[in-house]
């Protein structure tokens, strides 16, 4: 906000502007892909790192440092503003988040708990720390839509087909109603502290919501994640909104009020462009798979993305979902050079 990332790459991309050199960041670029994040993190629990800002604000740094990407993404977690307000979270490793009393019930939907604004402060801190060092280098900060977390609220934990999520958002959309009001303040509370701490832009990830049908999208997600960005939309930050198998939606998507939208592996970028009607800012879409092929393969594939992406209005070059915890960390660094080395023909 205070505009020392404003001439960045990713901020001027995220705003419509080709810049000659590319912005390039990996989701899930911090974690388990890093042997100093595997021993910075040796014996504390996921969410107990999160909420510890030294922790958290070094293991956002170390893939900066590492790889030369353009924007840290701030180490937290979707369920973490679930934590803060109280609710029995845990991350189980090589599982992911689990909740000790799935809400399946209105009861237990009313009597949720209100989060204090002061259980953010740890993550104001990390957030501060980490903007301090970055310094012109932006930080992207995030959250999860509402249909996502509240999946993993209802499910209690990883679901396939989000079974009883949807079976609530069909047949009890009051209750569902009350559920998601609930997420998105929450969630709204942890994006606004982030922004207001520092970060430079805000990705809403909505990674579950490929498993609606775009009617289903409208009537049960759209509103609760336009209620999320409702809560930053005062804010200057770009906004991202990123999903994955979510090609058919990504109108209704960018409906819901974000800037920017971020493409998953499944569809070209020039194609999506196509779609939102050529004047919306993207980010993606690498298919995480070439990062686990030969180099002229994978270097192959990424000026197909890089060409493709040319036809949007700006382009931050990402992967189409997160980085696999088994990559080769020296594939990620070698990538950074390559899409930096490929001048924007469009700039
Ligand atoms: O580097 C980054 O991108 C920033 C940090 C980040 C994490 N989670 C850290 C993390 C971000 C942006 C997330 C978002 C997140 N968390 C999403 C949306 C993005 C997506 O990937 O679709 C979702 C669905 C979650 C829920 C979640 N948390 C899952 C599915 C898992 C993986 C479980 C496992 O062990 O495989 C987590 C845990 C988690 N979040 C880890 C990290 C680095 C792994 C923790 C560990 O080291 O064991």
């Amino acid at each position: 906000m205070d505009g020392r990332t404003a001439g960045s790459s990713l901020v001027r991309a995220f705003r419509g502007e080709r810049t000659r050199e590319r912005a390039v960041w990996f989701m899930r670029q911090a974690g388990r892909s890093l042997p100093e994040y595997r021993s910075l993190r040796a014996g504390t629990a996921m969410l107990d790192a999160c909420l510890d800002p030294e922790m958290a604000s070094e293991i956002t740094l170390q893939p900066v440092r590492r790889h030369g990407v353009d924007a840290a993404v701030f180490f937290s977690d979707i369920v973490v503003p679930l934590k803060l307000a109280g609710i029995d979270v845990e991350i189980v490793p090589g599982t992911g988040p689990v909740v000790a009393e799935p809400l399946r019930s209105r009861a237990q939907i009313e009597a949720l708990p209100t989060l204090d604004p002061a259980a953010l402060t740890p993550i104001s801190e990390a957030v501060a720390r980490c903007v301090a060092v970055l310094g012109s280098t932006p930080l992207v900060g995030f959250a999860g839509a509402p249909f996502t977390v509240a999946s993993y609220l209802v499910e209690g934990g990883p679901s396939k087909e989000h079974l009883i999520t949807k079976a609530m958002m069909l047949g009890d959309p009051e209750t569902w109603t009350l559920l998601t009001d609930w997420v998105a303040s929450v969630t709204g509370a942890f994006l606004r502290a982030q922004a207001i701490a520092g970060a430079s832009a805000l990705q809403l990830f909505d990674s579950w919501a490929g498993h609606l049908s775009e009617q289903q999208y409208r009537a049960g997600a759209q509103g609760p994640s336009a209620q999320v960005l409702d809560l930053v939309s005062d804010l200057p930050q770009p906004k991202v909104h990123f999903g994955v198998g979510t090609s058919e939606l990504l109108i209704a998507m960018r409906e819901a009020g974000a800037d920017v939208i971020g493409v998953d592996h499944r569809l070209p970028l020039d194609e999506a462009s196509r779609r939102l009607g050529g004047s919306t800012p993207l980010q993606g879409n690498i298919d995480p798979a070439a990062l686990f092929t030969d180099p002229d393969t994978r270097a192959r594939h990424v000026r197909q993305v890089l060409d493709a992406g040319a036809s949007a209005p700006g382009h931050v070059v990402n992967l189409g979902h997160g980085v696999p915890p088994s990559t080769d960390p020296e594939v990620l660094t070698r990538l950074v050079e390559l899409v930096h080395s490929l001048p924007d023909p469009a700039a």
